[in-house]
């Protein structure tokens, strides 16, 4: 298609903006890196860290085979307010659920086991990939346990598993649309395509009910949860293992609660990439 437009001075090419292919590459440069290429004014040093920072995230990461695995399987779905397709898993030196946007994904503590897109509204992200490019160095083993373990538990208990099939509202880790609720109302133990389903991670539904004027968790909501989350972490037999640099490995994102140890490196590779996800709406 030919894009030059009529009107414009000495032939000058309007820039063609339209969303392509790059799309999903493209960083805006911003911080020392955009400052020395554009005012000159940051010391070489701090843009060099950066732009390495860069390199370290985005080239030769495999995420080519991640896109490629994850288009095969279906539509690969924003994971947060920016279009975010390909997350970089790494310690971003925050706790989780810290202030108003850490993540899961951001810090480098364990425990609170849960499911991606727990912070998002229904439908639920039915699978999710991780792209090992490197093992921490101490800890960060992953861990896993099953929604049909979980029920089979707490089948003596139907008034727990009747008010975790009512709503709860979700801080949405300010992903929500202008305007709109900082938190997102929904069922943990729900049905999605005719199947069992859970969304789960507890501190953003605390965090979700300390937004005024949410209601505080009623005291059968509190026993829910903490009756759900002694079931997990009395769960006998939690799937744990370690991704090697290279693997990659596709979860069932509504029947399996995720989680990891924590994890510890050496300084000088403490922030870099561990993994690479993608979330996935099956097609078909
Ligand atoms: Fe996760």
């Amino acid at each position: 298609m030919n894009n030059l437009r009529s009107g414009l001075p000495g032939g000058i090419m309007e820039h063609d903006l339209s969303p392509d292919a790059f799309n999903a590459s493209r960083i805006p440069l911003s911080g020392a890196l955009g400052d020395f290429l554009g005012a000159g004014s940051t010391a070489p040093e701090d843009a060099r860290r950066e732009l390495m920072a860069l390199v370290d995230e985005h080239v030769d990461a495999g995420s080519g085979v991640l896109v490629g695995f994850s288009r095969l399987l279906g539509e690969m779905l924003p994971q947060d307010n920016e279009g975010t397709q390909v997350r970089v898993v790494r310690d971003r030196g925050t706790a989780i659920g810290e202030g108003a946007r850490a993540r899961y994904s951001d810090s480098r503590f364990g425990g609170n086991l849960h499911t991606d897109g727990a912070e998002a509204p229904l439908p639920a992200p039915e699978l999710f990939t991780l792209l090992c490019t490197r093992q921490a160095d101490v800890g960060g083993a992953l861990e896993l346990i099953h929604l049909r373990d979980i029920v089979a538990a707490l089948s003596d208990q139907p008034d727990v598993l009747d008010t975790l099939r009512a709503h709860f509202h979700f801080d949405r880790r300010g992903d929500q649309p202008e305007g709109e609720s900082p938190t997102v109302r929904k069922p943990v133990i729900f049905e999605q395509g005719g199947r069992a389903a859970i969304t789960h991670l507890r501190s953003y539904i605390e965090k979700g009910h300390a937004h005024p004027p949410v209601p505080d968790l009623s005291a059968a909501q509190l026993h829910a949860l903490d009756t759900l989350d002694a079931v997990i972490a009395s769960d006998e037999h939690p799937r744990t293992g370690k991704l090697r640099p290279g693997e990659l490995a596709l979860f069932d994102n509504l029947s399996l609660l995720h989680g990891r140890t924590e994890f510890q490196d050496e300084p000088d590779r403490s922030r870099l990439l561990l993994l690479l996800r993608t979330w996935i709406r099956r097609s078909g």
